[in-house]
């Protein structure tokens, strides 16, 4: 190899490391690490929160699915958005787990202000 194919390697080699490390620290922190109303979840929504947070960040921030708890009057509500989700192309999201996110949004939902 030359030196100069090396360099341009090398470089290369930087830059994608360098992308990677931005991405890396830009990444989007779990409600585990954020919100101080995780730690007092029961065990069972702590699993479903980390699921939600999973599952419905693929396409979009997960702040979306909790900035639109306001609009939700019932769990009804709730299902019918995570089935809307759960339908859209490469979503990925099996029914038992639509089940489980709708359980932790309700939870959610019905329990703002468990930590204060
Ligand atoms: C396959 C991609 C995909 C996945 C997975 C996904 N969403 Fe979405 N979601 C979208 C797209 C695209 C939009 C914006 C277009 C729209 O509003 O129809 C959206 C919009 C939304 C909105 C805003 C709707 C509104 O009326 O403003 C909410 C809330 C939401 N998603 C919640 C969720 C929840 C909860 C999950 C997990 C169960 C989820 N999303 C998973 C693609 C996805």
């Amino acid at each position: 190899m030359g030196i100069l194919k090396t360099t341009v390697v090398g470089l290369l080699g930087a830059c994608c490391l360098a992308l990677c490390g931005c991405a890396w620290l830009m990444r989007e922190k779990p409600a585990e690490q954020t919100d101080p109303r995780f730690k007092d979840y029961p065990p069972e929504q702590k699993k479903n929160w980390l699921l939600t947070e999973n599952r419905c960040s693929k396409c979009h921030d997960i702040d979306r699915t909790f900035e639109s708890m306001w609009m939700m009057d019932n769990r009804r509500d709730i299902e019918a958005m995570v089935e809307d989700m759960a339908d859209r192309k490469g979503a990925g999201i099996t029914k038992p787990e639509q089940v489980q996110i709708a359980d932790f949004l309700d939870y959610y939902r019905t329990n703002p202000k468990t930590a204060e």
